[in-house]
């Protein structure tokens, strides 16, 4: 039987719930617009969470995307058949529309007509219910309705069919979870959907949003039901391709071949399987980034930057292992493009610029290597001179942290000079490095809705900033990147050389003067060709037809935007650059504040 691809599923998927009456609508960029609360979009909701608090969406009340995911959370577990850090999430959206019985219904519908799945294959879980909630009865009675008996229908608590809220407070509710069956022995009389084992394997995910959490901690019903679901496409084309691996589709094979065929140090087998998928999983995940659309994450050393350079690190560092030639990311990258460049033509146009990224990191990371090597000789003799033969957990831990040094390797190193290293200290100290990090990525998952008022003032700062530039150096300068925190906004833009003084102060007194003005910022749906047509400036990737939201301010901008913005201009209070630098070759970097301290600036600077 011919293979179901990525690419097939993917048009299965969306041309399915077109039929049932939903739009396609082109999956968000992996770097969320404008969100400061998060490194990375990790879910398909993740976008349309203002839809979801109630926001209209242009597309209207039922949607469906494929969304690009990064989840690094698990970086570590990467290796084994499951784990990836990049996965595409197909999903099905009902914003006030459908609940549970269409949800369900089609949900079935799809895995047993379309994907082929025997429907005794099938088992779910709902809510048992909690506190205040009760069990989700309706969501049993939609299966029951459909055949599934119910000794197949598992009713499991919070843990583990709960979704939501994304922050501390909003949309949240029940969900049921569907698994399929593999066939295999359960493990024990406890073995069920959710059991580690393999025996189920979890294929979508619906979530039923119909509660609001307070601040307060209670849950009172939304007025807006929403359904939001989520069916991953590896592992998805995994069962049903009856693969034993996410390792063994079109998605990687192609790359898992290159890797050996470049292989020239032999490692035991279980450690080569485990560098080969590690490889392919960051060198995928890392080429994706860097060819995302809004583009602006480079490998360096914080925030989203960072991830992307320990991915990139990772890969060389494994890649060492093998004894890949120098330079195989660019290779890994032509393939990765080439696996993708249907559903995501940009990864075509960025080539030059995800090769150039990547090869540099690569070599940048090599000399780190070499230092590391110094570092470790340097701790070599101090130890000889005292009479230690035992690096201690700390160091051996920084030689990891820092230079990128596998234990295995300083255990190597220390065994050549007749030295051990404590192992447990190693472990010990990774182990609280880890749980900071968990606490970083707390950020990944917590305050997803949280667009403070602040935000939502930069960001209208943010089109403001970007006319007032076009009026001054011309229109060639367009936005290159985003980022905003509470506290400021930064902007990429393309143009060749630094701005003088004379330039900023022009464009920054424009942004005063339209913040003066007080101009209302209104909001506008119409067809993607429409909103080009009428001069808006139109940055991301939309299809053709597509509906989108067109932000005007006053006269003077108009720009396609998913928003949320300020009503108003004069809620900026002021507008303040800080700083205009180079950010890469032909592109500019401003940072700039609003509000009271940007109005105190700018009276000190005799404003
Ligand atoms: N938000 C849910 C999930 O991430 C369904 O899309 O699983």
């Amino acid at each position: 039987m011919a293979k179901l691809t990525a690419d097939a599923l993917r048009d299965m998927y969306l041309k399915f719930f077109e039929s049932k009456g939903h739009t396609i609508i082109s999956g968000a960029s992996v770097i969320p617009e404008n969100d400061p609360t998060v490194l990375f979009t990790t879910a398909g909701m993740h976008p349309l969470v203002p839809y979801l608090l109630g926001e209209k969406h242009p597309a209207g009340t039922r949607l469906t995307d494929v969304q690009k995911c990064v989840r690094t959370g698990d970086i570590e577990a990467v290796g084994d058949s499951a784990h990836l850090t990049f996965f595409e999430m197909l999903g099905n959206w009902s914003l006030g529309d459908y609940f549970k019985k269409e949800a369900i219904a089609w949900s079935y519908e799809f895995l047993t007509k379309h994907l082929g799945f025997n429907p005794e294959q099938l088992s779910v879980t709902v809510f048992r219910g909690e506190g205040d909630i009760p069990r989700d009865d309706e969501a049993i009675a939609c299966w029951k309705a459909l055949g599934i008996p119910e000794e197949r229908i598992y009713a499991k608590g919070r843990e583990d069919n709960w979704w939501g809220p994304a922050g501390t407070t909003g949309p949240c509710g029940p969900d049921t979870e569907m698994f399929i069956d593999t066939g295999k022995k359960p493990c024990g009389s406890e073995c069920g959907p959710g059991c580690g084992c393999g025996k189920y394997i979890e294929i979508w995910n619906d979530v039923f949003m119909q509660y609001n959490k307070s601040a307060q901690g209670t849950y009172e019903p939304l007025k807006q039901h929403n359904v939001d679901t989520g069916m991953g496409v590896e592992r998805t084309i995994c069962m049903i391709n009856g693969y034993k691996t996410v390792y063994e589709s079109e998605l990687f094979l192609p790359l898992l071949e290159k890797i050996r065929e470049l292989t020239t140090h032999a490692l035991p087998e279980a450690d080569r399987v485990r560098a080969e998928r590690i490889i392919a999983d960051h060198m995928r995940t890392a080429t994706i980034i860097l060819g995302d659309p809004k583009g602006g994450v480079k490998p360096g050393n914080v925030g989203a930057n960072y991830v992307l350079r320990r991915l990139i690190r990772r890969a060389v560092r494994y890649a060492m292992d093998l004894g890949l030639p120098t330079g195989f990311t660019a290779t890994m990258a032509d393939i990765v493009i080439g696996t993708y460049v249907n559903f995501y033509p940009e990864l075509q146009e960025k080539r030059e610029l995800i090769v150039s990224e990547l090869t540099a990191e690569e070599s940048r990371f090599a000399k780190t290597l070499t230092q590391g090597r110094h570092e470790f000789e340097k701790v070599a003799i101090v130890m000889a001179e005292h009479g230690q033969t035992q690096i201690s957990g700390k160091t051996a831990f920084k030689l990891y942290d820092t230079y990128g040094f596998p234990l295995e390797l300083t255990e190597e190193l220390a065994a050549e000079r007749g030295m051990t290293v404590d192992k447990d200290g190693f472990l010990k100290a990774e182990e609280k490095h880890k749980e900071a990090s968990k606490q970083g990525e707390g950020v990944f998952k917590g305050g997803l809705a949280d667009h403070s008022e602040q935000t939502t003032r930069l960001h209208t700062a943010t089109h403001l900033l970007h006319r007032a530039l076009k009026n001054v150096l011309g229109e060639h300068v367009n936005q290159k990147g985003s980022n905003i925190t509470v506290e400021r906004l930064r902007f990429d833009f393309s143009h060749p050389e630094k701005m003088t003084k004379e330039q900023l102060e022009q464009v920054e007194d424009i942004v005063n003067e339209q913040i003066t003005r007080a101009l209302p910022v209104t909001c506008e749906t119409m067809p993607i060709e429409e909103a080009k047509a009428s001069g808006a400036t139109a940055l991301f990737t939309a299809k053709y037809g597509e509906q989108v939201k067109v932000y005007t301010i006053g006269d003077f901008s108009k720009e396609v935007c998913g928003g949320p913005h300020a009503n108003n201009t004069s809620e900026l209070v002021a507008f303040k650059i800080l700083k205009e630098e180079s950010s890469s070759a032909g592109v500019r970097r401003i940072k700039a504040i609003i509000g009271e301290p940007a109005l105190a600036k700018r009276k000190a600077a005799g404003k």
